[in-house]
């Protein structure tokens, strides 16, 4: 992304550290540039680094960021946790996702015996949260760097730090107002990106630790985003996903505000983008102009992943969503009335606090009605911090596990029943990767994210065509190119 840059020519001998962003970290990665080179002269060979990414969109999209940093620098991608530099990007949504990195790190530690020159560094939401740092420095000090959600961009200058210093550096913001730009990034797909529109939350959800971790509410100003994706599009990105906790609320803290849909109307206008994607809209406030904006774009892919996380008005007003069960119905009947061929997705909490029998077959209910796609469905996890961690009524696991299953269930009929309905018909596909199981078949995914494995060959990836949908499989097709 920032080709134009030549590190080489960075004075790093005046000793005068610039103090701006991205200046600041372009001296850094100058700097860390000719460590790496002068210990892979050292050791004869290139220093590798292996990124493992827990969690979301947001986190996946961060690592590309820290990918681009690190390649920028001169380390080239290993291919496990043998490598030179080994970064955990962590999600701490729920308990579990904090119990593998866990469980990971002292597998870490036994390869950093057998290679003493391993860096290990630890960054995402998990490290946002005191107790973590505090038990990482005592329990595990063979980690080297620990940074927040707030300052991947520093990377480069955390290196540097760690290799002049003999202790673990720990750099972890709170809070920032800060949006820095033009940072190099690699992509995973050449085809298709994430771009942030927006980082933080400002919903306070109960159960949810992301406000508290992600920080407040920040917009990136229209034209940078604009200037990203044209820049991915000339370099063949064909497809983009807008990524924010809340994309409704997006541009409304910006000096000059622009809503979420005026942002998609001039996205759309960016030639030689053919697909537009955005996540996470919330129910709330998911406005009539996005409709509208959706129903009339060639672009903008007929997907809305719309979170439930129950369908009991009683529950949701607990979980402050601030809106009822009703409101969310009429507003899945509105998104397939105006929206053709529209797939409905969404993410279900099942147990939490004080959920009755009653509550929960409100959310059954939601799921037969609402007609979804698939549904992502999560176990409650209680997050220390947050206000539903205190509250009574944690409902017994046995029962938990109970509805957690019937809900797979409802879930799953929904879904073969809602697949089936394009089934026969002739729709777009964009290619994207050789089929797992065989590599004479490509896999591809529908304007409506649904999964498509059919006959292809793999020059064919990055590239829409058109797909015969024979037959739906519950919740992809197999299908055939056609003419
Ligand atoms: N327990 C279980 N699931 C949670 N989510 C967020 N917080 C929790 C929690 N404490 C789920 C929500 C959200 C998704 C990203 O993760 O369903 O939409
Ligand atoms: Fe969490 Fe709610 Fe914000 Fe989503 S909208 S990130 S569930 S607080």
């Amino acid at each position: 992304m920032i080709n134009e840059i030549n590190f080489d020519n960075i004075d790093i001998t005046s000793g005068i550290i610039p103090e701006t962003e991205p200046e600041r970290q372009y001296y850094y990665m100058a700097l860390c540039r000719k460590m790496v080179k002068d210990e892979s002269e050292r050791l004869k060979r290139p220093l590798t680094f292996f990124i493992a990414t827990f969690g979301c969109q947001m986190n996946a999209r961060d690592s590309e960021k820290l990918q681009g940093i690190l390649e920028e620098i001169g380390y080239v991608e290993g291919k496990d946790e043998s490598a030179d530099f080994v970064i955990y990007n962590t999600c701490t949504v729920r308990e579990n996702a904090n119990t593998r990195v866990y469980g990971r790190l002292g597998h870490l530690n036994s390869l950093k015996k057998k290679n003493p020159s391993m860096k290990i560094a630890l960054c995402g939401c998990m490290m946002q949260e005191k107790e973590v740092v505090d038990k990482i420095k005592s329990s595990y000090r063979f980690v080297d760097i620990i940074f927040g959600t707030h300052n991947i961009y520093k990377l480069a200058e955390l290196i540097f730090a760690r290799y002049n210093s003999e202790s673990m550096i720990v750099n972890v913001l709170k809070d920032t107002e800060l949006v820095v730009e033009d940072l190099p990034s690699i992509r995973k797909y050449p085809f298709k990106s994430g771009v942030n529109i927006m980082f933080g939350c400002n919903n306070f959800c109960s159960y949810c630790i992301v406000p508290y971790v992600r920080g407040r509410e920040r917009s990136r100003e229209p034209k940078d985003i604009i200037r990203e994706i044209e820049k991915l599009v000339a370099d063949g990105v064909v497809e983009v996903m807008l990524l924010g906790q809340n994309v409704n609320s997006y541009g409304k803290n910006l000096e000059n505000p622009i809503s979420f849909a005026e942002l998609l109307k001039e996205v759309e206008k960016i030639e030689g983008l053919k697909r537009i994607r955005f996540m996470t809209p919330h129910p709330k406030d998911l406005s009539d102009d996005v409709i509208e904006v959706m129903k009339h774009s060639k672009k903008i892919c007929a997907h809305v992943h719309l979170p439930l996380q129950s369908g009991s008005s009683r529950l949701l007003k607990i979980m402050n969503r601030h809106y009822t069960k009703e409101r969310y119905l009429e507003l899945a009947e509105k998104i397939k009335r105006e929206i053709p061929d529209v797939s409905l997705t969404t993410d279900i909490i099942v147990g939490f606090p004080g959920e009755t029998e009653e509550d929960f077959e409100d959310t059954l209910d939601v799921v037969r009605k609402a007609g979804f796609d698939s549904a992502y469905t999560f176990i409650y996890s209680k997050r220390t911090g947050t206000p539903a961690a205190t509250m009574d009524g944690q409902v017994p696991e046995d029962v938990v596990k109970e509805r957690f299953n019937r809900l797979l269930k409802v879930v799953q009929e929904g879904s073969e029943k809602y697949c089936k309905r394009h089934e026969g018909r002739v729709m777009e596909v964009l290619c994207e990767d050789v089929n797992e199981q065989d590599d004479t078949m490509l896999t591809g995914r529908l304007s409506n994210n649904i999964l498509v494995h059919f006959k292809g060959d793999r020059s064919l990836i990055g590239k829409i065509v058109n797909v015969k949908l024979n037959e739906s499989k519950g919740f992809y097709y197999i299908g055939e190119i056609a003419e």
